[in-house]
Parts: structure tokens; sequence; C-alpha cells
């Protein structure tokens, strides 16, 4: 059924993920491919009211409650825009998708990957993108991008300790499923980051 292609990006806060998405989606438009872009949490409106609480630095609720209101936020997201847009086929990216629970609620909250995998199939089953841009950054870097743009939110107040852990996950992710994900330098110059994002994605997806 699945027409169009489904493309995720990933990386902790701060590590340039909007830049590089609208780099991308005006590389595929350029290509003639029609993109839906959207995020997670969010994406639709019910969606985007989930997020308001998950992201408001004045909630407090334990882990497993965060875990299940992101996967209730996607299983909407799945339902209402991404598989739509994929059966229509228009390309989706996604800024994050389910390897952010598995880096957030696992890595940074402790959330075990046993729960993260039913939760995973539950509302997925054995869907996945068909590419996952996985943008590193040294935490240092990314803990300096984010204070210079806005107020910090629920995650972005974290210790440098949770980002460590978020990231050592994504890292774990990317090793062990390295035909999806795709590591990128984003320390590096935009221009250089975007010449390597070409490169992967002509490679995935157009041969
Ligand atoms: P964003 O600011 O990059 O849009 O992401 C929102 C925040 O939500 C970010 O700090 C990561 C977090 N997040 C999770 O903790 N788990 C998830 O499953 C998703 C999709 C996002």
């Amino acid at each position: 059924m699945q027409q169009g292609k489904f493309i995720t990006l990933e990386g902790i806060d701060g590590a340039g993920k909007s830049t590089h998405l609208t780099w991308l989606e005006n590389f595929l438009n350029s290509k003639g491919i029609d993109v839906v872009t959207t995020r997670e949490p969010g994406g639709t409106a019910f969606g985007e009211q989930l997020r308001a609480l998950l992201l408001d630095p004045r909630q407090r609720m334990h882990a497993e409650t965060e875990t299940l209101l992101m996967f209730a936020a996607r299983r909407e997201h799945l339902d209402k825009i991404i598989l739509p847009s994929l059966n229509r086929g228009d390309w989706v990216i996604s800024d994050r998708f389910t390897d952010a629970s598995f880096a957030y609620q696992g890595g940074g909250r402790g959330v075990s990957s046993d729960k993260l995998q039913i939760l995973e199939q539950w509302v997925q089953g054995s869907f996945q993108p068909d590419l996952t841009l996985y943008f590193d950054v040294p935490i240092e870097t990314a803990r300096q991008r984010v204070q210079l743009v806005k107020a910090a939110d629920r995650f972005e107040q974290e210790q440098d300790e949770f980002f460590r852990q978020v990231r050592a996950a994504y890292l774990q992710r990317a090793q062990q499923f390295p035909e999806r994900i795709h590591l990128i330098d984003a320390s590096q110059p935009l221009h250089v980051v975007a010449a390597a994002l070409e490169c992967i994605v002509q490679e995935v997806l157009f041969n």
C-alpha cells in the first residue's frame, strides 16, 4: 500500500535538526517529490495538545506516563498523518519518531527496552522509517545552541548527564540498525552536513 517514503530526523536537543529538515524538504521538492513535514510529539491537533503538556516545565509525571503519552500521540500521528500521506504517494519527513522514545525515555529516563518494544509493536507493528538521519553532536555544542534560541522546555531543562544517556542510547541504536539509521556528524559546518545528507539520501532512497 505504502507508496511514499518515510524519513525521520533524530538527535539530542540542539543538534540542528530543524535547519536540516528544511534543507531536505527543499532538496526533495527540487526532485519533484511532494513532501509532508511533521513532528513528534505532535503532528495532529490532539498530538500538539499532548506535546504542550509533555514539554511544559511545570508538569511533573512518571517516566512511564511520559512514555505512554509519547506513544499515544504517535498512534494518532500514524493514523491521521503519516500513513494516509504515504499511501497517497507523498513522502513524509518527521522531526523525531520512535527512536526518540528509545533514546529519551529508554536512555534518559531508564524505561526498560522490553516495555518500549511492547509499545512499539502495539502502536506501529512492523512499520519502520525507510531512512532515519541521526544528527550527532557533543553535549556541550548542543547545550550552547539550545541556550541561544529560547527558554528551556521540560526536556531541555535536564542536566548534562541526562543528555549523555540520551546520546549513548541513540548511538547504540545507530549501531543496532545500521541499514536504517545513518549517523551524521552535525558538529561540522552546515554545507558539509548538507553534502553528507545529500549523499545518504541519494544512495538510500534513489538507487
Ligand atoms: P523537539 O523539540 O526536537 O521537537 O522535541 C521535543 C522533545 O520531546 C525533545 O526534547 C525530545 C522529546 N521526545 C521524547 O522524549 N520522546 C519521544 O518519543 C519524542 C518523539 C520526543
